[in-house]
C-alpha cells in the first residue's frame, strides 16, 4: 500500500507545473497526465508525449466548483445541476468554453470539458497550482489506462517530470462525459457517473451521443487496447472459444464476472470480478496483467449495462475494435 504523498511533494509538483512540466497524478478515476492548461507550450508537450493527435481536445481539471464560470460561458442549468450534485466527482462537463481557453486545450472546438476530481492528492495539486489542468489519461495515446503509479512509470517512463502516487484508482475507469453545449444535454462517453444517477438528477434520461466519433474525437472505436486481442463473447459461447484458441495453440485469458466454468486447462482465469464495481476497478490492471503474460487473446464477456457496468462494457468494446479495425483494411 502507497503511502500519500508529502505536503512538500505536491509544492514541488505545482512549481514543475508552473514551469511548463508534466505532472502525473491520482484522480478517482485514473491516472492523469498534467500539465498547465494556461500555457500553449506546455500542453503541446503533453501531446507529444502522449503521442496524441492535436485535435483532440483534452479535460481541464478544476480544484474548485467555483471555477466553472472562469473556464465556461454560457452555461445553463442542466450543466449547473448537474455539477453541483457530482462534482468532486467522476464527471465530466462539456460547456462553450470561455474566450481565454487556448485552441490547444480544446482541440480547435468552441467548448471545453471541465472536471472536478474527487481525490485529495488531486485536489491538493490542484489548489497548490491554483489553476487549470490539462490532463489526458497517463497513457500513451490508444492505450490501457493507468490505475496506478507504478503503470504510469512503466508506460510513460522519463518523459513525465513527476510522478504523485496516491495508490490504486477507486473507480478504475474514466469520467462520464456528458455534452451540456447544445439545448439538451448528451452523454459522449459512460463513466464513473452511471446513466441513471444522471437521470436523477436531471429527473430525465440524459440520452447517450449516437453521432459516432463526432464529438468527442478521443472516443475512437479503437481504444483502451492491450497488446493481446481482445474478444468479446457470452458466458455460454465461452467455454467453446476458449478450447477452440488453445487447439489452435494460443494463450488464453478470461475476463468475466464470476467464476467461470469447464475451461479448457492452461486457460488464465483474470480475476475473477465479483461485482461490477470491481470489474470496473480491475479491469485495466487484468488488460495489463494479460499483456504481462504474454497471452495472445482475452475473452471476456462484458458485464449488463447497468449502473458502471455500461462504462465496463464500453471499454471492452473499443479494447476489442483496436483488432477488429487493425484486420481490416480500411481501418485507422
Ligand atoms: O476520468 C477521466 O476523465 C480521466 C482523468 C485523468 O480525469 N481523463 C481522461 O482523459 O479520460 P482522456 O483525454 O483520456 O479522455 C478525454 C475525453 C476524450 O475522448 C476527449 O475527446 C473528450 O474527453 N473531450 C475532452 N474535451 C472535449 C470537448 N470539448 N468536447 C468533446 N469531447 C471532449
Ligand atoms: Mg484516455
Amino acid at each position: 500500500m502507497s503511502s500519500l504523498p508529502e505536503p512538500d511533494a505536491i509544492t514541488r509538483a505545482a512549481e514543475v507545473l508552473r514551469r511548463g512540466g508534466l505532472v502525473a497524478f491520482p484522480t478517482e478515476t485514473v491516472y492523469g497526465l498534467g500539465a498547465d492548461a494556461g500555457s500553449r507550450r506546455a500542453v503541446r508537450r503533453l501531446y507529444a508525449v502522449k503521442g496524441r493527435p492535436p485535435e483532440h481536445p483534452v479535460i481541464v481539471h478544476l480544484g474548485d466548483p467555483g471555477e466553472l464560470d472562469r473556464w465556461g460561458r454560457e452555461i445553463g442549468d442542466d450543466a449547473r445541476t448537474l455539477a453541483r450534485a457530482c462534482w468532486p466527482g467522476p464527471l465530466t462537463l462539456v460547456v462553450r468554453r470561455a474566450p481565454h481557453v487556448i485552441d490547444e486545450v480544446s482541440g480547435g472546438l468552441d467548448t471545453v470539458g471541465l472536471r472536478v476530481p474527487d481525490q485529495p492528492v488531486a485536489l491538493a495539486l490542484l489548489t497548490a497550482f491554483g489553476g487549470g489542468v490539462a490532463a489526458p489519461s497517463a497513457n500513451r495515446f490508444g492505450r490501457v489506462s493507468p490505475t496506478t503509479a507504478a503503470d504510469v512509470r512503466e508506460d510513460l517512463g522519463d518523459d513525465v517530470d513527476v510522478v504523485l502516487d496516491g495508490g490504486p484508482c477507486r473507480v478504475g475507469v474514466e469520467s462520464t462525459i456528458v455534452d451540456c453545449s447544445g439545448p439538451d444535454p448528451v452523454v459522449l462517453r459512460p463513466g464513473g457517473v452511471p446513466a441513471e444517477r444522471l437521470a436523477d438528477i436531471l429527473g430525465r434520461p440524459v440520452p447517450a451521443d449516437r453521432s459516432g466519433a463526432g464529438r468527442a474525437p478521443g472516443t475512437l472505436p479503437s481504444h483502451y487496447a492491450p497488446r493481446a486481442t481482445v474478444e468479446l463473447v457470452t458466458a455460454a459461447a465461452l467455454p467453446d472459444r476458449a478450447a477452440a484458441h488453445a487447439v489452435a495453440g494460443r494463450s488464453v485469458g478470461v475476463l468475466a464476472l464470476g467464476p467461470p466454468n469447464e475451461l479448457p486447462a492452461g486457460v488464465v482465469v483474470l480475476g475473477p470480478p465479483d461485482d461490477v464495481e470491481r470489474y470496473a476497478h480491475d479491469l485495466y490492471s487484468h488488460l495489463r496483467e494479460a499483456d504481462a503474460r504474454a497471452l495472445d487473446v482475452v475473452l471476456a464477456v462484458a458485464p449488463g449495462e447497468a449502473g458502471i457496468g455500461s462504462a465496463v462494457a464500453d471499454r471492452l468494446r473499443r479494447a476489442a475494435g483496436a483488432r477488429e479495425r487493425a484486420r481490416t483494411p480500411e481501418g485507422p
